[in-house]
């Protein structure tokens, strides 16, 4: 770990006990953290139970709990202005207008039904991950809740993937989310070093072990995006539709040869939405073979083309950030690999940068993009990092 990720953690770690200790009178007893992600390569294959290959970030969330008086679940959230939320963990979910209370709310409801009663709790929630960037900072603060919770009321049995599926249960029947599995995961599960492959289907992971000359940089684009308002969920049901069609359980199982022999008169759109899916499992499976041994122009290779996948067939891709994915690209060559990275509709670019270009890559960027947010532009240098754990 380098110096400024522990700075960072610390503040994280220092921002969520002092919200604690001005809400509820006392120091926090335990600290969960876990990180948010960015995806390589693998974009909206998870929810057709294909491949992805994301890696955890050195961005995250902290809780901060202890034990409450009562049997209620108090939560203050740093992030907005030390905003609070009280209710029964174990009454029926009732629905907030605010997205974060949903997923306090969400997280609780999901545990509960799992392993029954859950007791009160006091707790404070701080986070770094941008928001609205397309880094998961939903699925960080999911996982952290989680954590927290099992690790504070001791309940055992539950698996990193156990966590990843509540809070992904969370997102979809509490925060009104259609996500798959791929950020929860993720962020449970992730190795230090490494990208995490998972086979959405069986949810086998496998970590990839990262280059150490190839960096990961995180472009924000300044357009901002909101997952529960985007076409999201219509995709979702594009891809669904295009199963059907093909009969198969889900696009997993629709070869690149049926794609196209039994295409029909299957309606244009929903074609290409499943010829993405299709094309990208593939992509993912030849990425997550070839990345730990340094084939970094074959790299390039696919993250072009999954990035022009997104943008023609699947339609998730705005045109500053194909800009951007196009100039970096230019610059790279077949030396490094960048592409959209995340559910699409605004967010960031992910390159991986061989250490030497890392600063000529950031200075193009600084030079030529202009954000259409108005704001300086955001790089990240992340690391691959491990996923969720007590701190
Ligand atoms: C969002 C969702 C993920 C995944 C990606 C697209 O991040 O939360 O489950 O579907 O979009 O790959």
């Amino acid at each position: 770990m380098d110096r400024e990720n522990v700075q960072r953690r610390a503040d994280l770690v220092a921002r969520a006990a002092r919200s604690f200790e001005i809400m509820f009178g006392e120091a926090p007893a335990i600290f969960a953290y876990a990180p948010g992600r960015v995806n390589l390569i693998g974009e909206h294959t998870d929810y057709n139970d294909g491949f992805v290959l994301p890696c955890a970030i050195d961005y995250g969330t902290v809780v901060a709990i202890g034990p409450a008086a009562s049997d209620q679940l108090c939560a203050v959230a740093s992030d907005y202005g030390d905003d609070c939320d009280a209710f029964d963990p174990n009454a029926i979910f009732v629905s907030q207008k605010t997205e974060w209370k949903n997923h306090v709310r969400g997280i609780a409801a999901s545990l509960a039904a799992r392993t029954g009663m859950i007791q009160g709790a006091n707790l404070a929630i701080a986070g770094n991950v941008p928001q609205g960037a397309g880094l998961s900072s939903s699925a960080s603060m999911g996982v952290a809740l989680a954590k927290a919770l099992v690790e504070h009321q001791q309940i055992t049995g539950l698996s990193a993937t156990d966590l990843a599926l509540i809070a992904q249960q969370s997102e979809n029947a509490y925060v009104g989310t259609a996500c798959g599995i791929m950020d929860q995961l993720v962020s449970a599960k992730a190795e230090a070093g490494a990208a995490l492959l998972i086979d959405c289907r069986t949810l086998d992971t496998m970590p990839v072990y990262m280059p150490e000359d190839l960096i990961m940089l995180v472009i924000h684009s300044g357009i901002e995006r909101q997952l529960a308002d985007s076409p999201f969920n219509q995709r979702r049901a594009e891809c669904e539709q295009a199963a059907k069609y093909y009969d198969v359980p889900t696009l997993r199982h629709l070869t690149e040869d049926r794609l196209i022999a039994d295409r029909g008169e299957l309606d244009d759109v929903v074609f290409r939405r499943a010829q993405h899916v299709v094309t990208e499992i593939a992509r993912t499976e030849i990425a997550a073979n070839i990345l730990s041994n340094g084939d970094i122009a074959k790299l390039s290779e696919l993250m072009r083309q999954s990035h022009l996948s997104l943008r023609d067939d699947f339609e998730v891709t705005m045109p500053a950030i194909d800009d951007l994915v196009a100039m970096i690209g230019k610059h790279l060559g077949s030396r490094g690999g960048v592409r959209m990275t995340g559910g699409g509709f605004g967010g960031c670019v992910v390159a991986l940068v061989p250490k030497d270009q890392v600063q000529s890559v950031m200075d193009l960027v600084t030079a030529n993009y202009d954000p259409p947010d108005g704001r300086p532009v955001r790089i990240f240098q992340c690391l691959p990092s491990s996923g969720a754990r007590i701190i």
